[in-house]
């Protein structure tokens, strides 16, 4: 069979606005993971899923779990050995939409606007990830509507529970490691570097998350009568969270960098020809100077420094006006994205202890652990990685490029550890997407040159 993408890449350009009508029809479904009240939401959006791959000609189904159901579904192709089999994952679930004010349109009436910068779609999950999932699912739908069939065997994978944890999704994988193992995994849940260089991510860091209540008196006291005298957890949790620094910015934590390696010159001279410019990063997000550790160039800052983050932080009267009141508590979420080989399960313990022996006399502490995934490092010596980068280069006005990536996306590693196969992870979103903020957005030239470029990928993979 002919795995050449020209014909399919012609048929990707006459069909955009279907592909873009129906991403807007998943966009509507408001499938916030983390609220109970959307489950129903999680899984419409798993069902819709199923209901378009069908119509591709897949076997696919919806697999019920504990949390919100995974969504995996197969080319007829199976029987035949002779074809590379790759596994496509993708979330369809998305961050809560709040604070709601500050969207410009409702967060789940999503449109194609027009804006001085070009066509955008506009709605949470555009960008992370139900527009860069359905970049894969196009390009599938033109391949066969021109091919009939596709040049590899491929298993979609597709879960509800990313941005909430992935509760489910370790014994998923392992109760159906028959359905789910393949050559290679591949995941669009990544960005471009800068606005037109595409990427392939070559590290991802591991991340811990930690909320902290800490109680001191039985009630809220009026700071008047008792302040001064009585124990203030709100200082005892800001002393805690300010000691998480020193001066140059570097955690503190005992033995946190154990198992943190030091870029090889190599790897520095790669990110170094990169030539990332923070001020235009930064200053995009209406900031201006790298605030992290001392002595590191800013990449080597969000890519390969491990880092402890107050994500929210809640104490005393925040309405209104002004209490005059000493509160009884205060509460902190904290996360900490780990690199190399750092154990998150062993800086959990470390930071309690840590805690725990900074706590006054009147105080008591309460943890809630939230997820906990190590760093991962891709295979980058599997050819699939030469492949696509080609692929990608001959889509995109500029070579594709190695990166590393700051955000966590631990189902990578999960392909490694249970099922054994490498995963590749490449996407199209920009640093201007506001994912996981109001106003998300996906240019609608990020989405049809994404659809271009699996394309070119499948046929590149397909090409022995
Ligand atoms: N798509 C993101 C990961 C990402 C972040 C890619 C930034 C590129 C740039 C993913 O959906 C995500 O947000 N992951 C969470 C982790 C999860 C375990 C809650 C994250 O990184 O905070
Ligand atoms: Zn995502």
């Amino acid at each position: 069979m002919t795995a050449t993408p020209e014909a399919v890449l012609a048929r990707i350009d006459e069909t955009l606005p279907e592909a873009t009508e129906r991403l807007l029809d998943l966009l509507r479904i408001p499938s916030v993971s983390t609220d109970p009240a959307h489950a129903g939401d999680c899984r419409a959006a798993a069902e819709w899923l199923v209901n378009d791959l069908r119509r591709l000609g897949l076997a696919a189904e919806i697999h019920p779990t504990p949390g919100h159901p995974m969504v995996v579904a197969k080319t007829p192709n199976m029987g035949d050995h002779s074809l590379p089999h790759v596994l496509f994952y993708g979330h369809y679930d998305v961050q809560p939409a709040d604070p709601l004010d500050l969207w410009k349109r409702p967060p789940f009436d999503s449109a194609l606007e027009d804006t001085p910068e070009g066509k955008v779609i506009r709605g949470r999950g555009a960008s992370d990830d139900k527009g860069q999932l359905m970049t894969f699912v196009e390009a599938c739908r033109a391949w066969i509507s021109v091919h009939d069939e596709l040049p590899l065997r491929i298993t979609f994978f597709f879960e509800g529970e990313e941005e909430s944890g992935s509760p489910s999704l370790v014994p998923f994988m392992k109760e159906n490691a028959d359905i789910l193992g393949a050559d290679l995994a591949l995941i669009c849940d990544t960005g471009l570097f800068g606005r037109d260089t595409p990427a392939i991510v070559t590290s991802l860091r591991g991340l811990l998350g930690e909320e902290i209540t800490i109680r001191a008196a039985d009630r809220d006291l009026h700071s008047g009568m008792y302040g001064g005298l009585a124990r203030n957890p709100a200082h005892v949790l800001a002393q805690i969270i300010a000691d998480l620094h020193d001066g140059k910015g570097r955690v503190t934590l005992p033995g946190f960098h154990d198992g943190v390696p030091e870029l090889s010159p190599g790897q520095r001279a790669q990110w170094k020809a990169l030539d990332f410019d923070a001020a235009a990063f930064l200053g995009e997000a209406g900031l201006a100077i790298p605030a992290g550790e001392a002595g590191r160039m800013p990449l080597e800052m969000i890519w390969s420094r491990p880092t402890a983050e107050v994500n929210g932080m809640e104490s005393g009267y925040t309405g209104a006006g002004f209490k005059t009141v000493l509160p009884a508590e205060a509460r902190a979420k904290i996360s900490f994205r780990l690199v190399g080989r750092q154990d998150p399960l062993k800086i959990r313990e470390t930071f309690r202890t840590w805690v725990r022996a900074r706590l006054p006399a009147d105080c008591r502490v309460e943890f809630t652990g939230h997820g906990a995934s190590p760093a991962s490092v891709m295979a980058t010596d599997n050819p699939a990685f030469e492949k696509t980068r080609r692929a990608l280069s001959r889509e995109w006005p500029r070579e594709a490029a190695f990166v590393g990536c700051g955000g966590s996306i631990p189902v990578a590693g999960h392909f490694r550890e249970i099922l054994g196969m490498d995963a590749l992870l490449t996407g199209f979103g920009r640093d201007d997407d506001n994912i996981h903020s109001p106003n998300e957005k996906y240019d609608l030239e990020c989405f049809h040159k994404g659809i271009r470029s699996w394309a070119r990928i499948i046929a590149a993979l397909a090409s022995g």
